[in-house]
């Protein structure tokens, strides 16, 4: 490995974070590209469970770089109570590099993700409201305020001044919301400016760097591929671009540098928030998973929708990815089910269609093609050898690998570092 991305194949959840953890152990440099604070990554270390919005999942690692990526979109104040808490935790988080070219969240994103969100009446896409969407907004508007703009204080307080006129009008005349003061909010960055300048860098330089010197870089996606801007399920997405060629814009490298892209498979499918959900499960089945797998948001609480496994969703991941080999997850969560299916396809119209649709309407109007796999009885949590799965369960995520055509690398079968069978 040289340099290898690590994505999620459906709605995000699938415990990218611990597949990460897994990866770094090998990796010299971890990094986060794209994204913020709606991330929420759950690692469990020696039976300790740190939570990540922010920071790459490599932080848990001593000897590793963590860089968070241009891409990224960071929110000082949540990045500094990271840090802390990480230190709290007894975690060493000195070898951080943020890239000078990552966006800032600022205080009126936050409220304009509030307040456009309720505004949307029925019509919401489900944003955590942490203020990611406005600041990308902001950066697609080329008004942004970047990490290099916040280490240079004039620079900063003329983009505040300007940004706080056009924002506190905004808020004030179509919104009734109250605005924000400029000498209290410039206060506030300029002590972030403080804590965060050892961190700041010229982060691309650095990852070519070390590219070119054999060492070894994990990227890490938050996020998965169906909440990508442009091959997602739009409007419900997010607004970066998770997908694995979101890793060269996010960190600023070559797509001719990356050498392996991995896709994280949770062994059902969950979705948080609106939008079409084809192999939706609204009964029994579903709340067992749901409950099983304590399928409820690390952010925000928000109980997932539940449902069986969505193949043909994985094989569109594949497409738009180059997805090198997949890592399947929380395949424990399934132990003791009867049967279980398998989507492979979609009908429309009563036809079977080959393409992942781009329209919304088809697809809350297709028909999942099923696959009915038996189940196993035993529990699979201590199983460390890919041979000693039961046949049945073996068969199940084989099947997943035929039907995407992208070969199994990782099987996961507990939150441990250790309940891992690596294949390749
Ligand atoms: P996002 O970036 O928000 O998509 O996060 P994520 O993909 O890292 O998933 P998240 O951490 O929210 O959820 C994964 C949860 O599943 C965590 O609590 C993990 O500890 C746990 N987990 C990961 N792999 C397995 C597994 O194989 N079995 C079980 N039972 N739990 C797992």
């Amino acid at each position: 490995m040289s340099a290898v991305i690590v994505i999620g194949t459906q709605w995000g959840d699938e415990g990218k974070g611990k597949i990460v953890d897994n990866l770094a152990e090998k990796a010299d440099v971890v990094v986060r590209y794209q994204g913020g604070n709606n991330a929420g990554h759950t690692v469990v270390v020696d039976g300790k469970e740190f939570k990540l919005q922010l920071l790459p999942s490599g932080i848990l690692y001593k000897d590793k770089t963590c860089v968070v990526g241009n891409g990224v979109v960071i929110d000082p104040a949540v990045m500094i109570k990271e840090l802390r808490t990480m230190q709290s935790q007894g975690v060493e988080t000195s070898d951080l590099k943020v890239s000078n070219r990552a966006h800032l969240i600022m205080p009126y994103h936050r409220l304009l993700d509030e307040v456009e969100e309720d505004y949307r009446g029925e019509h919401k896409i489900g944003t955590t409201k942490r203020g990611i969407g406005p600041c990308y907004m902001d950066k697609n508007a080329r008004s942004g305020i970047r990490m290099v703009d916040l280490m240079d204080e004039e620079e900063f307080a003329a983009k505040l001044e300007r940004n706080l006129e056009a924002k506190n009008h905004l808020l004030q005349a179509v919104y009734g919301a109250e605005g924000f003061d400029f000498e209290q909010l410039r206060a506030e960055y300029l002590g972030y400016a403080q804590v965060l300048r050892p961190f700041v860098a010229d982060t691309s330089v650095y990852i070519n760097e070390a590219l070119k010197g054999g060492k070894k870089v994990l990227f890490e996606g938050a996020q998965a591929t169906l909440l990508d801007l442009d091959h997602g399920t739009y409007p419900y997405v997010t607004s970066s671009h998770p997908i694995a060629g979101g890793a060269c814009i996010g960190a600023g490298i070559g797509p001719t540098k990356i050498s392996k892209v991995i896709g994280v498979v949770k062994a059902y499918t969950t979705r948080v928030g609106e939008g079409p959900f084809p192999t939706e499960l609204n009964d029994a089945t579903g709340d067992l998973i749901r409950n099983r797998g304590r399928e409820f948001g690390t952010v925000t609480g928000r109980p997932r929708r539940c449902g069986w496994l969505d193949a043909a969703v994985v094989r569109y991941a594949a497409q738009v990815s180059g997805l090198d080999y997949l890592a399947v997850t929380r395949l424990d969560i399934l132990d003791g089910l009867e049967t279980l299916k398998i989507c492979s396809g979609y009908k429309y119209k009563g036809q079977l269609i080959g393409e992942f649709p781009a329209s919304l309407k088809v697809l809350s109007e297709v028909e999942p093609v099923y696959e009915e796999l038996p189940g196993w009885t035993e529990s699979i949590t201590g199983v460390r050898a890919y041979a000693d799965l039961p046949a049945n369960a073996r068969r199940y995520i084989e099947r997943l690998s035929e039907i995407v055509g992208v070969p199994l690398g990782i099987v996961s079968v507990g939150p441990a570092r250790d309940q891992t069978i690596v294949l390749h």
